[in-house]
């Protein structure tokens, strides 16, 4: 069983995201795969209207605040997100961290708010190209595992990882199978180490980063790669379906 995410960024409008899934259709065999879209906040209804219809899709948020609610104007809250049919929220996306500046310890207050309202965090990693031509892959996203799994104990699960080198997002530049295995592997240890083997055997670690359908089938085959996290190829609906169908 994968996991097949698809992140649509700044994309689309409602009622694009009504015609996407009106023209989506999971493919035969994938009833064991776990799907997951998460559309712009301004879209979640029009997106919540049409899985609804659809079933076996579920939704996810993009980001959260940590805060309940309060005086923060532009953000949403995890339990808002629940509220409105969430049922995933991806966590420190290499766009928040690098574009907007957000902290590993603001990562984790984010963790802990998603856990809180009852959502499943989808955490991302990964290293610059700088970082790795440094040498410094396993380093850098442990500090980022580390650092957002500071609230759970041995024990708890209720989330995904994804590992996203930042250099292969967006660029298509794609990480090898080996590549992505590896640092699959480095993760998964550190989550054994740090939930205990059974708790992180529940946890999947997605790959993302310049997913296509035509690379789908190779990285959803690699050792320690629990699925994929898609992002421009996810925003057209032929497309997201035949990489669906690559995990089945
Ligand atoms: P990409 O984005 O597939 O367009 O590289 C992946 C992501 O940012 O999640």
């Amino acid at each position: 069983m994968a996991v097949i995410a698809g992140n649509w960024k700044m994309h689309l409008t409602p009622s694009a995201t009504s015609a996407y899934f009106d023209a989506f259709e999971l493919p035969a065999g994938s009833d064991g795969h776990d799907v997951i879209v998460f559309p712009p906040a301004l879209c979640f209804a029009a997106a919540r209207a049409a899985v609804t219809a659809a079933g076996r899709i579920a939704l996810g948020v993009q980001n959260v605040h940590w805060e309940a609610e309060g005086a923060f104007t532009g953000e949403t809250s995890a339990e808002a997100a629940a509220a409105a049919g969430a049922a995933y929220a991806l966590v420190g996306h290499s766009e928040r961290r690098h574009v907007f500046g957000e902290t590993d310890a603001e990562v984790a207050r984010k963790v802990g708010a998603v856990r809180r309202a009852g959502l499943v965090p989808v955490v991302c990693v990964g290293e610059t190209l700088q970082e790795r031509k440094a040498g410094q892959v396993d380093a850098v996203i442990l500090r980022q595992l580390d650092a957002a799994l500071g609230g759970l104990s041995d024990g708890d699960g209720g989330l995904m990882v994804a590992y996203e080198p930042v250099w292969a997002i967006g660029t298509g530049e794609t990480a090898t199978p080996s590549d992505a295995s590896d640092a699959h592997g480095t993760l998964r240890e550190r989550l054994d180490h740090r939930l205990g083997r059974e708790a992180s055997a529940g946890v999947p670690v997605l790959y993302g980063g310049s997913v296509k359908p035509g690379n789908a089938a190779e990285l959803l085959a690699a050792p320690a790669v629990d699925g994929v996290l898609v992002g421009g190829a996810s925003l057209d609906p032929a497309d997201f379906a035949a990489i669906v169908a690559a995990a089945s």
